[in-house]
């Protein structure tokens, strides 16, 4: 009951994507978002097919090693890039289209190969957000699943109302759903309300 989060000076968001710009409903919905959330400090990343390997399940001792360089086995964008924004972060939200009722496959390489930081880091003080967007349903367990993985195993903070859920199938449909754009920017002041407490 005595728990209040760090103050922050210069708040910072991470966003982590996977999606094309050009058909992705999820990433429609972060641009609305987006709309709610200026003047923050915002950094955004797009882990896209090929840019980043997935974890190759070190030995113990091996992820270690290389976690306490700040590094990764595999190197790449994830040591050059994603290390360095999680650490400045002070939130992540993670963008997360429902592909088979899971998190799609970069997602997880990112949090599979987080793995290597954890080792010497804890997120304690980082909230998590997510963004998810189903054809059909299922959001609920992409958001289960981002706090399993971030929040209970990972350390990550879970604000209250941590995800926005919603329901779009056919590319740009998320922009036709009745009061999208309220929810949206519902969604940003959340957001907005955990950085600059
Ligand atoms: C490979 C793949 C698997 C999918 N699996 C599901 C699913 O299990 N349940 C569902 O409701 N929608 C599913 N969808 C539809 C997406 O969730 C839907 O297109 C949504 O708009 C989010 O994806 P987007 O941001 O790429 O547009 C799937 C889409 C793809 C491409």
């Amino acid at each position: 009951m005595d728990f209040t989060s760090a103050v922050k000076e210069n708040p910072n968001l991470l966003v982590l994507h996977a999606s094309s710009h050009r058909t992705s409903n999820t990433y429609e919905l972060w641009k609305l978002v987006r709309e709610g959330l200026q003047g923050i400090d915002i950094t955004e990343i797009g882990l896209r097919n090929g840019t980043l390997s997935d974890c190759s399940g070190c030995p113990y001792s091996t992820c270690l090693h290389f976690g306490e360089q700040g590094s990764c086995f595999y190197g790449g964008v994830m040591v050059d890039d994603v290390y360095p924004a999680v650490r400045k972060a002070d939130a992540v939200l993670l963008l997360c289209p429902n592909y088979n009722d899971a998190l799609s496959a970069n997602l997880t390489a990112f949090i599979n190969r987080l793995t290597a930081l954890f080792r010497t880091y804890r997120f304690y003080e980082k909230a998590v957000f997510a963004l998810v967007v189903s054809g059909y349903s299922g959001s609920d367990i992409i958001a289960e699943q981002v706090i399993s993985a971030l929040n209970m195993n990972k350390t990550f903070f879970l604000p209250g109302q941590f995800a926005m859920m919603e329901t779009a199938n056919n590319a740009g449909e998320i922009l036709t759903l009745p009061g999208i754009r309220e929810r949206a920017l519902t969604f940003s002041a959340r957001v907005r309300d955990f950085l600059e407490r």
